[in-house]
């Protein structure tokens, strides 16, 4: 399958997002064989990210669910805003971190399918963010709003965050459907214009996760010392729990991160040049 436009000139083949200035250029594509040739020290690092990074997305969703059901008295609908916002964090940590997390780990965990079935996965992930942070954003507004007296919207800093990392993955979301759209529509005549956009959509998409990242750690600090106030210098157990989930959040981005970052963990492939000369 191919994907991006390759410039041939004498042995070197340089990989081109726009009309390559080079003379004499010929173009190329690109067709994916996975490199399996790995050593030990590449599988190690691949099964300790993949590993570590799975267990904390699943481990710090489940953690919330703990915090949220054990100390914060579980969840209602809008008959008790108070419990209704306890649907916030729950909901956010399970959109923007553990499925937009696994949606961009799935392009370093699925080595061996196709890449169309790890797009199409990448794209379901992503889809299922949409319903929890569309519901986790209800929960909060409406908790705010029914609150007696209410409470007022969009004064935080968290709440800024909150914005922009939910206006940065609408538009990721939007442009990457459509790109995956005219992908299945006519593969070969865009594949330029989709080769240029990979590197934009991936850093986007990386940065809206490390935003999501500070929206829950700052939301996680604001609702410890709204609940906890000068308790939370007490080392109560609840603190800890909250600090806990934070380190985890840190520690998701450090690993997603490097995780995209990391040349080893790229899936390698042997570039098959056709020879147009
Ligand atoms: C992970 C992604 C998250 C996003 C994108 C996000 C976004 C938002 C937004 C936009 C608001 C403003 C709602 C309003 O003012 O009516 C808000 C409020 C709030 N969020 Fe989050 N949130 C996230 C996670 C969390 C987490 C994990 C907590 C932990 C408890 C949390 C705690 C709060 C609190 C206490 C408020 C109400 C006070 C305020 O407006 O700052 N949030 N959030």
């Amino acid at each position: 399958m191919c994907i991006a436009l390759f410039c041939m000139k004498g042995t070197n083949t340089v990989k081109v997002y726009k009309p390559c200035p080079c003379p004499n250029h010929v173009y190329s594509h690109r067709h994916y064989e996975e490199d399996n040739e790995w050593g030990c020290g590449s599988w190690f690092e691949y099964t300790l990210v993949v590993v570590l990074a799975s267990v904390l997305l699943l481990g710090s969703l489940g953690l919330t669910l703990f915090w949220v059901i054990q100390y914060r008295g579980g969840f209602a609908w809008r008959e008790d805003p108070k419990r209704q916002f306890n649907l916030h964090p729950v909901l956010m940590v399970a959109g923007f971190i553990t499925f937009s997390g696994f949606s961009i780990l799935l392009y370093r965990i699925c080595r061996c399918c196709r890449r169309i079935y790890v797009k199409l996965l990448h794209t379901v992930f992503h889809a299922l963010a949409i319903p929890c942070v569309a519901l986790g954003f209800l929960a909060v507004l409406d908790s705010h709003n029914l609150s007696q007296p209410p409470i007022p919207n969009f004064y935080s800093l968290h709440s800024w965050i909150g914005l922009v990392t939910m206006g940065l993955f609408a538009i990721q979301f939007v442009v990457g459907f459509f790109s995956f759209l005219i992908l299945l529509c006519c593969e070969g005549a865009t594949a330029g214009f989709r080769a240029a956009l990979v590197p934009i959509h991936a850093s986007f998409g990386l940065t809206t996760f490390v935003l999501a990242i500070a929206a829950a750690v700052s939301g996680l600090t604001e609702k410890a010392l709204f609940t906890l106030g000068d308790a939370y210098s007490e080392w109560r157990e609840e603190g800890i729990i909250i600090n806990a989930l934070g380190i985890s959040f840190i520690a998701l981005a450090i690993l997603v991160s490097f995780a995209v970052r990391s040349n080893t963990l790229k899936s390698d492939v042997k570039v098959a040049v056709a020879d147009h000369m």
